[in-house]
């Protein structure tokens, strides 16, 4: 019997994949059996070292996993992100929105510039929209023209590429055309109405609309406590990671029907980048962790751990869902 922790044969897609929370989540979906291909926007060096500590990218288009340079600030990049990875890898069964912004520092409402407003809005959420969008159109169409596991024949030949440069040199109207991609002709016509131009639904089925042998993909969004009990001095932020929560329910009931499910994740305070300053200031990084039951912050594995089991079929009953992993800190979904 296949252990049902197994990815074998899916192929993911993690955004800021290059270091902490996203960092873990590529090694554990490896771990479980995944390919994947992730995004990073500066850390080309952390980024390529993952793609060596996780297999390198092959050579035949079927790699274990492959690392894409793409600034994600608009729906176009999370659009262009989606195609990319789909020309790397020819399908696309997981996305995982993880990428995020945080201003460490404190921030009065009313000295917030619009500026740090609209780039927090923009990263966090514009972005996930798009990667969204055109995954869920990905996800649909592929389940009419190729069966899971079916194969490319070339890859990328860097550990790391830019998607202005093209999928490592090999044709993506080709590609395109033969593994669904949304767009054979290029970015332009990755359109949102032409996003779901949808396979016909025939119902459950061994491939996996709505089975138990697993589903047509798997979507989770990162979000945070912040976006469940807002987070004073840091509107900007709470404001997208709440609304990550309102988009997982809403793509939930639309899109459970149809086979794909989305999920959330809300971390607590985990120990990356992100939060490094705040918690290793002896005022704060005490605090912190006093307010947390388990007295303690998360390492970025105890998060990726929850974000691939909700890919997998033994959460093959769970959608909608707003998942705490935050030690005990903030109890509502
Ligand atoms: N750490 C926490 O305490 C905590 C708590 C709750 C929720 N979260 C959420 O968990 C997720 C991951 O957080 P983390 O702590 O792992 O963050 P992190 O260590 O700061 O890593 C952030 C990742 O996002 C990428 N990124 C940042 N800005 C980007 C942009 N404009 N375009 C494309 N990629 C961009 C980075 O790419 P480069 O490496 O190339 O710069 C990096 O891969 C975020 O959504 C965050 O909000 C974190």
């Amino acid at each position: 019997m296949a252990f049902a922790l197994d990815l074998d044969g899916k192929v993911a897609l993690v955004t800021g994949g290059s270091r902490g929370i996203g960092a873990e989540t590529v090694r554990l979906l490896r771990a479980a059996g995944a390919r994947v291909a992730f995004s990073f926007r500066k850390a080309r060096a952390q980024a390529e070292a993952l793609v060596a500590e996780c297999g390198g990218t092959g050579t035949a288009g079927d790699g274990p996993c492959v690392a894409i340079e793409q600034d994600l600030s608009t729906p176009a990049d999370g659009r262009k992100l989606v195609e990319s990875a789909v020309a790397a890898m020819s399908r696309l069964d997981i996305l995982v929105a993880n990428h995020g912004v945080w201003e460490a520092e404190d921030v009065p409402i009313a000295q917030m510039a619009d500026a740090q407003w609209r780039h927090t809005l923009a990263v966090n959420l514009d972005a996930v929209f798009g990667l969204v969008q055109a995954a869920v159109g990905q996800m649909l169409r592929q389940s009419e023209f190729a069966a899971p596991g079916a194969g490319p024949e070339s890859s990328p030949k860097n550990s790391a590429f830019r998607p202005s440069e093209g999928a490592g040199g090999f044709s993506l109207p080709n590609k395109a055309a033969r593994f669904g991609v949304a767009s054979a002709t290029g970015l332009s016509s990755l359109r949102p109405d032409r996003l779901f131009q949808q396979a016909p639904e025939t119902g459950a089925t061994t491939s996996g609309t709505t089975g138990p042998g697993g589903a047509r993909g798997h979507i989770v969004l990162i979000s945070s406590t912040a976006g469940q009990r807002g987070e004073a001095f840091h509107a900007d932020y709470a404001v997208t990671k709440g609304a990550l929560i309102s988009l997982t329910k809403s793509l939930s009931t639309e899109l459970a029907p149809k086979g794909i499910m989305v999920n959330c994740v809300a971390p607590g305070w985990v120990a990356t980048d992100m939060s490094k300053a705040t918690l290793a200031d002896p005022a704060t990084g005490e605090k912190t962790a006093a307010a947390i039951p388990l007295g303690r912050v998360a390492t970025p594995r105890e998060i990726a751990g929850p974000i691939v089991f909700l890919c997998t079929p033994l959460a093959g009953f769970i959608s909608g869902e707003i998942l705490n992993v935050n030690g005990g800190a903030v109890l509502v979904g």
